[in-house]
């Protein structure tokens, strides 16, 4: 469970280019849901996910995963809790290692197993199970190096080594933007699958409105740094495009009003 209460972060306080990331935002995810988090540039999307995962240390409010008190918890302390993929599909995975070597390195670092053994077949074994999840073939080219992989393929192969220590929480910050809308769909398919086997409790950032429809459990909208509208249950199953692009149409009207 993650529980947000009254988080506030000012950039340049008291300066010309003031900017208010967060201002007052309270929000709670149940343990196993998927948030799909959306909102206008500069609402506070990545401010809230940075102030999740440490990066960004909060003025004042808390940020609470699994009832504990998190907020003045260091970032390396956190990150054996938390799971984050970010944009760049580039940046999550090391290129001239094969998969298995990938996978070996974020079991190092999510984990205090020993290496010792190496790649040995138990963990081959449990590398393909994991990939097997994704849906991609993945699991038949462990000894493929990643720069060989698509784009889609190195974003999905982040996104399972991300989640191989079973984390408290996966954080997704617009993972599928750097991609064409094909590779898009794909890499968030697999995310799905992904999420629903190992029954993560999951916060996606997104600006693709039909992902926000077709995935998740609820849709938290931010807006200048606070929460402006969750959809959840049955009104999350019938909400389409046209209703979550009108809730952006209703500030552009408002901002319009007051210009
Ligand atoms: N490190 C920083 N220094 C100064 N201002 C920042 C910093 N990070 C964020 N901001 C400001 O805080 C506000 C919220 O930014 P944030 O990146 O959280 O928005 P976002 O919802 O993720 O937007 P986008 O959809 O463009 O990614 C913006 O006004 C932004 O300019
Ligand atoms: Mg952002």
């Amino acid at each position: 469970m993650l529980e947000i209460r009254s988080a506030r972060k000012v950039f340049y306080k008291g300066q010309a280019d003031e900017k208010v990331a967060l201002d007052g935002l309270s929000l709670k995810l149940a343990t196993g849901e998927f948030g799909v988090v959306i909102g206008s540039n500069g609402a506070g999307k990545s401010s809230m996910l940075n102030a999740i995962s440490g990066a960004l240390v909060l003025d004042s409010g808390q940020i609470i995963i699994n009832g504990d008190d998190v907020t003045d918890m260091p970032v390396h302390k956190r990150a054996v809790r938390l799971a984050r993929v970010f944009q760049d599909p580039m940046k999550g995975t090391a290129a001239s290692m094969t998969v298995a070597e990938n996978m070996l390195l974020a079991d190092l670092r999510s984990k205090k197993r020993t290496l010792r053994q190496g790649l040995n077949a138990a963990r081959l074994a449990t590398y393909k199970e994991r990939l097997e999840l994704l849906g991609l073939g993945l699991e038949n080219r462990l000894d493929t190096r990643v720069e060989l992989l698509s784009g889609g393929q190195r974003q999905s192969l982040s996104l399972i080594m991300a989640v191989g220590g079973s984390p408290d929480l996966l954080l997704l910050d617009e993972h599928t933007a750097a991609l064409d809308p094909r590779t898009a769909d794909i890499v968030m398919k697999a995310t799905v699958r992904a999420v629903e086997a190992l029954k993560l409790t999951t916060l996606m950032v997104t600006h693709n409105m039909q992902h926000a429809v077709d995935f998740g459990h609820s849709v938290i909208m931010l807006d200048a740094g606070k929460l402006r509208l969750e959809i959840t249950g049955e009104e999350k199953a019938k909400v389409t495009v046209v209703d979550l692009i009108g809730h952006f149409s209703v500030k552009t009207d408002r901002m319009l009003l007051a210009s």
